[in-house]
């Protein structure tokens, strides 16, 4: 097969650390590729302005697959000052290269899988009938809609007159707000379209089909938020009806899933929601299956084949200037696995999977997060695996 080419985006921090042994995960388990590497991140915001160069946009438009580490951002007035003198003056603003990726490819579809490696000291555990010590299996895969939304942008304090005027047209604008001065509203809108939320809901109901989950739930507020997540849920309905009728479809709200989420995790399957809920409900499932250093994600556009894997975790600033980097590489490389589940190389990342299942299973290798050590240079010293010898480990089962 013909040699791939991957865009490797470093970025910042331990992003760097856990992208390089992720390569060399990739490279032993046979996965022949080329990589080139990509600007992104705080040291081009310092230097150029921008911390997502136009060359990088040029790169993935090429290449189409990256995988991306983690960046690091800071507050406005740091931003401001961290910049270079020469470019102090030009009243440029900071703003995440992340959104930026999402924007301009339009990577509209986010997966986060959750599931838990046997053995791994850091899975949710409760207690049972007869006081017994239950392990659920999670298995989950969530699809957070990735453009709109709470996050789309589109806010105000003190909004325009315009604006203003047609919120004072809605009879309950009128009731809870109509008192109050202008000056004193802020607004964030919550917007979806049909397009996106088909398009989110097709990339669920696809996944649950393709890798056997019998379930989708549609996990939004539909009793309260009636048009947004009234909307999803009736669209869900339908697709369900018309094309998926072996797949159940399930409704939850955000706030009973997260009581859910501890009681019976091991229930669900496929899990779809908006951009906020979907960041909320896939951090909640994260944790029980050992958080940060094992939370992987996808973000992708399915017509243009654009798309860039990344762990959840960011840039962990404090960790990375260790002389030894100690984080966790697991959540890099199982997102490299979901990559080459995207471009069908299934049995690369099947590898990969079952070398990182037995390293924890064994559980003699462990960073220090599966230790439950305070994260400090010295955790090497006590026995904790850092971020090489824990990709050296998962080589060696490989
Ligand atoms: P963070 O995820 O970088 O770190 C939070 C804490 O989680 C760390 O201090 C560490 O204790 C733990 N942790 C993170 N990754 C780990 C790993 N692989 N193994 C073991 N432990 C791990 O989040 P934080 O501290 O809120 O943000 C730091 C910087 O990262 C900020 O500049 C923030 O803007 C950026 N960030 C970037 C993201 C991205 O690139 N996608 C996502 C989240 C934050
Ligand atoms: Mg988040």
């Amino acid at each position: 097969m013909a040699k791939r080419t991957i865009v490797s985006l470093p970025g910042d921090g331990i992003g760097k650390n856990v992208l390089e042994e992720t390569i060399r995960v990739l490279d032993a388990a046979g996965f022949d590729a080329e990589y080139v590497e990509g600007d992104i991140g705080w040291e081009f915001w310092r230097s150029e302005g921008n911390p997502l160069p136009q060359r990088t946009i040029d790169l993935l438009g090429k290449h189409k697959v990256a995988l991306f580490g983690a960046i690091t951002s800071k507050p406005k007035d740091a931003a401001f000052e961290e910049l270079a003198p020469e470019l102090q003056e030009k009243g440029l603003v900071y703003s995440s290269p992340i959104v930026g990726l999402r924007q301009h490819f339009g990577l509209d579809i986010c997966l986060r899988p959750c599931k838990s490696y046997i053995g791994n000291p850091l899975n949710f555990v409760k207690r049972g009938v007869g006081d017994v010590i239950e392990e659920p299996a999670v298995d989950v895969a969530i699809f957070r809609q990735n453009t709109e939304g709470l996050y789309g942008g589109v806010e105000w304090s003190d909004p325009p007159e315009k604006v203003y005027d047609a919120l004072m047209t809605h009879p309950k604008f009128v009731k809870n707000f109509g008192d109050t001065p202008k000056e004193e509203i802020s607004v964030s809108t919550r917007i979806f379209t049909k397009k996106a939320t088909e398009r989110i809901l097709r990339a669920a109901f696809d996944h649950a089909k393709k890798y056997g989950y019998k379930s989708v739930t549609v996990c939004e507020k539909p009793n309260v938020i009636r048009e947004t997540s009234g909307m999803m849920y009736k669209m869900a309905q339908q697709i369900q009806k018309e094309e998926y009728p072996n797949i159940e479809l399930w409704n939850t709200n955000i706030d009973a899933q997260m009581m859910w989420l501890t009681k019976n995790p091991e229930t669900y399957g496929v899990i779809v929601a908006g951009n906020m809920f979907g960041d909320i409900v896939s951090d909640g499932f994260a944790g029980l299956i050992g958080g940060l250093g094992f939370a992987c994600s996808a973000q992708f556009n399915p017509d243009s084949g654009v798309a860039v894997f990344e762990p959840t975790h960011g840039s962990a600033p404090k960790y990375a200037d260790y002389e030894i980097s100690i984080v966790n590489p697991i959540a890099m490389i199982e997102s490299a696995c979901m990559m080459l589940d995207f471009i069908n190389e299934n049995g690369i990342a099947a590898n990969i999977r079952k070398a990182v299942a037995e390293v924890i299973s064994e559980g003699k290798v462990r960073t220090y997060d599966m230790m439950k050590m305070r994260g400090r240079a010295d955790v090497v010293d006590k026995g904790a695996a850092s971020t090489t010898q824990m990709a050296d480990a998962v080589i060696a089962k490989l």
